[in-house]
């Protein structure tokens, strides 16, 4: 397990390498077999792995090479990661409709006339609102460089859903297990199958329980609350949260968080799986960053009916999106064209996979006419039923500084609702209240996001949220421009999905009510925040007054689903369960995107997983291919 000091000391040993400012390859022209665009989880393994097949590959990254940054490569650095315009591109979003509830989430973000940003419900005089910040990174890596590096492998149910859905059995959790044990180099003993030869390092975080008087008192209490003996928790504490018990969707109470991270703290990643594949120079993989895809070619192929994909169209130079804080309009970037042989394969994420595809005439007809982008495809499901877990905490402030370790969380499954395991928090002394520019953090506020050392938070993750009624539409055809984003939270389920999300929270607090407050240094009382003010306890906040606050203050940031899989009948399939983009040819989406529903509570280890999953199916194919040809 990694310690607190040991997570400390790998920062400290670190040196600052020379970043990668190297101008991008010129492919202009060029023709490879297999063009990927974006390089985070969906996309870095599968470039990777396909070069390592043998097979000529161009992978397209928007942004640079942050792999040495100590904001990226450090994992306790996460915030300042995701704070960093080397790294960040910033998405400003709608949860709703409703102009009035968008009015009252507290961190919403204005532009201030000066050019800054405001964070909060009271905006200064001709500031304009951009919306609710959503974080992303736009580098080598994707957001798996900045991201909080949690590494779940979900429910059972939520691998089998999709070969059930899809009657494509290879999508079964055991046989996607397969692809966890292919990735990680797991860094932690275990009783269930892992592997140790893999890409991603895995390690399990201390809970800070054998460290720390506090943690051993709130965990303790917890394990009880979750129906535990005093005595079992411990060994709770090293459960395997990947590890494939039988029957583990009903499994509650503690379990060791585990994270892509090396023993040392330092960051793993596909970033750093993409760039030590480049730099053995004995793959043929071209890694071009800076370049920005902007549209897929399709042609026609002798009389067949669909279209194939056949290249991508692209700007190269830096910082051309706009969601990233350095772009400048006044910078054009270079055109160019470059062809695929055998297939493109889109992995831009949630946000840009779907506007790629709709720049390309690949999308619901209606939007494509209103921009005069002719139709390649009607698919009525690119950039609708965008999924994404809700998010919300319980925050209080103890009688004392509460000491819990910084940075090491125990970590908790609850069932509510559903009849399996729903909700999932990790607690400690730290507050996460959602993002806005400079989070935690509200610079203009000097707040400095902390509320001193007697905060303690456990924040709530919904694994299994019933609405996916988001949407992403184009704003313009300028592929530099942002899309317009509407996660329209809380559509459908709302009453079953806030309960799970409010019992989550009392249950925290009937663990928390059982501190002592008569032992002469206890951490009892505790006075709350929210989503109730008062003492723990004595509380009298109504159930419909807190989950109309969580309903309101809810926050996200693991979205998925905007091009997803889904069975040949169903109207919102935009991919088959090979990843293929339907009523074409020769196209692939392989990222968050393809998730038919929210993949469990995290989002990063599943997306790697279809990515190795991927590289299985289209080299299958291939295989097939060459075989029937033969
Ligand atoms: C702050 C933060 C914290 C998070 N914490 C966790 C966590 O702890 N655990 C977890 O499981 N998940 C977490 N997530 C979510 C997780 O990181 C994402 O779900 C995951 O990275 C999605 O992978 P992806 O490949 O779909 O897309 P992305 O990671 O978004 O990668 C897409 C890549 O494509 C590039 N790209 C996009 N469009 C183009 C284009 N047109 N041309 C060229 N390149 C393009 C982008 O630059 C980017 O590098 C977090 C996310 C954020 C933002
Ligand atoms: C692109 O490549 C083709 C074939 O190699 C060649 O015929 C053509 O002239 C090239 N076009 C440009 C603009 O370089
Ligand atoms: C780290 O990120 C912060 C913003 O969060 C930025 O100010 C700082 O310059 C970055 N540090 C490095 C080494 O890039
Ligand atoms: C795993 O177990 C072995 C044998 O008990 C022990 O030596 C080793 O330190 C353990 N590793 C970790 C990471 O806990
Ligand atoms: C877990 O996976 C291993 C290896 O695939 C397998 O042998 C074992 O039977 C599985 N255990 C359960 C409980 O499914
Ligand atoms: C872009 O160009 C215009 C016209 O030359 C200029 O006025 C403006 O300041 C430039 N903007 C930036 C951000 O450089
Ligand atoms: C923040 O702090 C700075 C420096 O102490 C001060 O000048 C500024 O007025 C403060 N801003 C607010 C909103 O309190
Ligand atoms: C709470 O602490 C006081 C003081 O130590 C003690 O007398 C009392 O028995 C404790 N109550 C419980 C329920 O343990
Ligand atoms: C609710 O609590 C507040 C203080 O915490 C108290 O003033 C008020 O009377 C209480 N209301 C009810 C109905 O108990």
């Amino acid at each position: 397990m990694a310690t607190l000091l040991s997570l400390v000391f790998g920062f400290a040993c670190l040196a600052l390498h020379g970043l990668s400012s190297a101008a991008p390859p010129d492919i202009n022209n060029k023709t490879y077999e297999y063009i990927v665009v974006g390089s985070g989880p969906g996309g870095g393994p599968l470039a990777a792995n396909l070069a390592k097949a043998g097979h000529s590959v161009l992978l397209l990254e928007a942004g640079d090479d942050q792999t040495e940054n100590l904001n990226v490569s450090q994992w306790v650095n996460f915030n300042a990661a995701g704070n960093d315009p080397a790294t960040r591109w910033d998405f400003f979003v709608k949860h709703s409709n409703d102009a009035a509830r968008e009015a009252r989430y507290l961190h919403r973000t204005w532009r201030r006339t000066d050019g800054g940003f405001y964070v909060g419900i009271d905006p200064p005089t001709g500031a304009k609102p951009l919306g609710i910040y959503y974080p992303r990174a736009g580098t080598l890596g994707g957001c798996a460089m900045h991201n909080g590096c949690l590494t779940m492998n979900p429910d059972d149910v939520d691998w089998n859903g999709i070969a059930e859905t899809t009657g494509d059995e290879s999508w079964s959790a055991e046989n996607m297990r397969k692809y966890l044990v292919k990735l990680e180099k797991a860094h932690y003993n275990s009783s269930y199958v892992h592997g140790h030869n893999g890409w991603l390092d895995t390690t399990m975080l201390d809970s800070g329980y054998a460290g720390f008087e506090d943690a051993r008192e709130l965990i303790t209490l917890a394990a009880q609350a979750a129906g535990y003996k005093a005595s079992d928790t411990i060994s709770l504490l090293t459960r395997d949260m990947n590890g494939n018990q039988t029957n583990r969707d009903n499994l509650v109470g503690p379990f060791g968080g585990v994270s892509h991270i090396n023993p040392n703290g330092r960051r793993s990643s596909p970033g750093y799986y993409v760039r030590d594949t480049v730099a053995k120079n004995k793959y043929p993989l071209t890694l071009s960053l800076d370049t920005l895809a902007t549209k897929v070619i399709f042609k026609s192929t002798g009389t067949a009916p669909r279209k194939k994909a056949a290249g991508i169209e692209y700007l190269q130079g830096k910082s051309l999106y706009s969601a990233d804080p350095r772009s400048n309009a006044n910078a054009t970037g270079r055109a160019g064209k470059v062809y695929a042989s055998r297939e493109v394969i889109i992995s831009g994420g949630a946000f840009n996979s779907p506007q790629l595809l709709l720049l390309s005439g690949i999308g619901p007809r209606k939007q494509l006419e209103k921009f005069r982008i002719p139709v390649i495809a009607d698919l009525p499901g690119v950039g609708q039923q965008l999924a994404d877990n809700y998010e919300a905490g319980i925050l209080s402030l103890a009688n004392r500084a509460v000491n819990v370790g910084q940075n090491i969380f125990p970590n908790f499954f609850k069932s509510s609702v559903g009849k399996i395991r729903d909700i999932y928090m990790w607690c400690g002394n730290f507050a996460f209240e959602g993002f806005w520019p400079g989070f935690p953090n509200i610079p203009e506020k000097n707040f400095t996001g902390d509320y001193g050392p007697k905060e303690y938070e456990c924040a709530l993750v919904h694994m299994n949220p019933r609405s996916q009624a988001g949407t992403i539409e184009l704003q313009s055809t300028n592929p530099r421009d942002v899309p317009v984003i509407n996660l329209n939270f809380f559509k459908d389920g709302a009453d079953e999905d806030l309960t799970a999300i409010y019992e989550g929270v009392e249950w925290v607090r009937s663990w928390l009510s059982k501190v002592n407050a008569s032992e002469p240094t206890s951490l009892a009382p505790f006075e709350e925040k929210h989503p109730c003010d008062g003492t723990i306890g004595k509380q009298n906040c109504t159930a419909a007054a807190q989950k109309m606050y969580i309903k309101e203050q809810a926050y996200s940031h693991h979205a998925s689903s905007s091009a997803r899989i889904g069975a040949d009948d169903d109207r919102y399939a935009v991919l088959d369960s090979e990843f293929k983009v339907r009523k074409v040819t020769g196209l692939r989406v392989v990222d968050a995107s393809s998730f038919p529903k929210v993949p469990g509570g995290f989002p990063v280890l599943p997306t790697m997983m279809i990515s190795e999953k991927a590289t299985d199916v289209i080299l299958q194919g291939l295989a097939d291919e060459q075989s029937k040809a033969q």
